[in-house]
């Protein structure tokens, strides 16, 4: 999933660097507390740590919940195919969201607009009826929610689609199952704000990967949340928006406090923040705040920056720190 601010192509120098301060990782515990797509938590599995992932928006949650919670030696290929076969049927998605609906929003092709409708209301039915469990239910939804990320008509975020059906948009949707991590440990999914989370736990390793720009994530990906949801709603103006949770690290006059209280009140021997230089919060101002909670040293790495898929941008890097803080008493 192409998403703001991910971390998947930086996880071999968050491996180094987390192994070269950590040293053996085995057992030891992992808290991803903005997990966003997931991807860092689910690397860290494979490394036999205790690991758990967080994040406020419910669409990412359900993501998390998939990938860390479910077996995977299980198959579900069956229901996948049974929910692809299912006939067209409107429901909120396309009355919302696609031409045909008569609100004039152009996010998918009518047919795919409807497949998602059908698809959803189908998990809902088995769910309710008993016919699979919770951990079946978020796998299902999770891989709806990502298969729909690749047939949506926009450059890769929510706030707006486009004028004509691409090329990926005219592609019928289809559901593909996930690959599930393998690791055999007990994994733990929140879906909190991290300031009020981190006063109830308490560990060895804390990966922070807070918002550094002004875009929101309920604004980008509402959709997304809308699907997870799948409850009626007014969807405002030309985008379609639904109400969404507004966070601190994203505005300007909030950002830093926030994140001074969250690094002030974290229980963990060692925390490790990605940070980009393109970010609302000067590397300055984070250093010396750490410096005051314990050893410090910070690490970096040139890269790409993130751009909607048809963004005209060429100044595309960007440099990433890593600030390390080993803390010295709770
Ligand atoms: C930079 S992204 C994380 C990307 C993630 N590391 C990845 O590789 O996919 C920041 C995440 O923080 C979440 N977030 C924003 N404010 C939050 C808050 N107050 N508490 C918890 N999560 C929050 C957003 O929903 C978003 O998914």
């Amino acid at each position: 999933m192409h998403y703001i601010g991910s971390k998947e192509k930086l996880i071999p120098f968050l491996k180094k660097e987390i192994r070269s301060s950590c040293g053996d990782l085995e057992g030891k515990t992992f808290f991803d507390l903005f997990a966003g797509t997931g991807t860092v938590s689910r690397s860290f599995c494979n490394e036999g740590l205790h690991v758990s992932a967080n994040d406020i928006e419910y669409y990412s949650y359900i993501i998390n919940h998939a990938y860390l919670k479910t077996d995977s030696l299980i198959d579900y290929q069956q229901q996948l195919e049974s929910l692809n076969a299912l006939k067209e049927e409107a429901g909120l998605i396309h009355e919302y969201y696609a031409l045909g609906g008569g609100e004039e929003r152009n996010y998918f092709s009518n047919e795919n607009a409807k497949k998602i409708d059908i698809i959803r209301k189908t998990i809902e039915l088995w769910y309710q009826n008993k016919i699979i469990n919770k951990e079946r239910y978020y796998l299902l939804l999770a891989t709806l929610i990502e298969s729909v990320t690749y047939i949506s008509n926009t450059a890769s975020i929510y706030s707006a689609f486009l004028k004509t059906l691409k090329k990926t948009a005219q592609l019928p949707l289809e559901l593909k199952a996930l690959h599930v991590n393998s690791s055999r440990v007990k994994h733990n999914i929140y879906n909190k704000d991290a300031n009020s989370l981190i006063k109830d736990i308490s560990g060895d390793i804390l990966y922070l990967d807070p918002p550094y720009n002004l875009r929101q994530y309920g604004a980008n990906y509402h959709i997304l949340n809308t699907i997870a949801h799948y409850k009626p709603f007014k969807p405002k103006g030309k985008t379609g928006l639904r109400d969404y949770y507004s966070s601190p690290y994203s505005r300007k006059k909030d950002a830093y406090k926030s994140l001074k209280n969250l690094l002030k009140s974290a229980k963990f021997s060692h925390i490790f923040l990605s940070y980009s230089s393109d970010g609302i919060i000067d590397n300055e101002e984070i250093k010396k705040v750490m410096l005051k909670l314990g050893e410090y040293h910070q690490v970096s790495q040139e890269h790409k920056k993130f751009n909607c898929k048809n963004s005209k941008t060429k100044n595309n890097k960007v440099v990433e720190y890593l600030h390390i803080l080993h803390k010295n008493t709770f």
